[in-house]
């Protein structure tokens, strides 16, 4: 399989204390990874590394992430975050319509015609299932519609860049199971266009929709492989011990 994103040998740390510790991984194109990990082991602040979003607390001590060949930091943050979309932890809808919620980011990034506009509000809410759900709704606020399409919403609203990646953590925290697999589903879809990385507390979930798997203790990668055989023959004993607490 072809790669999307090489992370090599990342470090990041907030004064002296070190969160991610050279940290190498490579994200495969057009898969599902899921990255799993006891609270606090770093995948909030490796999400937010790949997307430059590590903020002024944080600092890269040390190593790279190549997209396609180039360094992402050094590329002008305006064309990573466009290449590289991320749904934070909690999510939430602008206090906004529905339309406006699904242009701010083009008119941020200076995609302003109408007609372009339109189309890519369209096709972003069709690839989330959610278009024949509002598409009467569009002029209403989005703090109106249920949990599970403000989820797809948020997840419709990075999908308007037109991403190489789209990064989600815990997208399913706050959603009911009828929903999970809503948005799960949309996710296995998803991944015809686009490469998926994806922070889970709940393995099940990552059983259903990883291709691979990313397991992470102490802000480091302990271990990755194809998700069934990581599931099925974890090779260390610190992965062994996270599945046993969790199942
Ligand atoms: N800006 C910051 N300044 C100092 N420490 C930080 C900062 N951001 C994160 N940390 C610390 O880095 C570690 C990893 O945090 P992170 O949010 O990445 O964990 P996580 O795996 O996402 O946890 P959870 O599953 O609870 O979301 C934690 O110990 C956290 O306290
Ligand atoms: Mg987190």
């Amino acid at each position: 399989m072809e790669r999307e994103i090489s992370i090599q040998n990342v470090s990041v740390s907030a004064g002296k204390k070190d969160i991610l510790q050279k940290v190498n991984l490579d994200i495969y194109k057009h898969a599902v990874t899921a990255v799993i990990g006891m609270s606090g082991c770093g995948k909030t602040t490796l999400l937010r590394t790949l997307n430059r979003m590590h903020g002024p607390a944080l600092h890269l001590s040390s190593g790279q992430i190549l997209l396609g060949g180039c360094n992402i930091f050094g590329m002008p943050i305006g064309d990573v975050r466009k290449q590289i979309g991320l749904i934070q932890q909690q999510p939430t809808v602008f206090p906004f319509s529905v339309r406006k919620n699904m242009t701010y980011a083009l008119n941020y990034h200076g995609i302003t015609a109408k007609e372009e506009q339109e189309e890519r509000l369209e096709e972003a809410l069709r690839q989330v299932g959610l278009y024949e759900e509002v598409k009467n709704r569009l002029s209403e606020g989005a703090a109106a519609l249920s949990g599970g399409q403000q989820q797809r919403l948020c997840i419709a609203r990075a999908l308007t860049l037109r991403p190489k990646v789209l990064l989600l953590d815990e997208p399913c925290s706050a959603l009911d199971i009828k929903n999970t697999l809503i948005v799960e589903r949309t996710l296995k879809k998803l991944k015809e266009n686009c490469t998926i990385v994806i922070v889970t507390h709940n393995l099940s979930q990552a059983k259903r929709i990883a291709d691979f798997a990313v397991y992470m203790e102490g802000g480091t990668v302990v271990e990755t492989k194809e998700s069934g055989q990581l599931f099925s023959q974890p090779a260390d004993k610190r992965t062994r011990e996270y599945m046993s607490y969790i199942q």
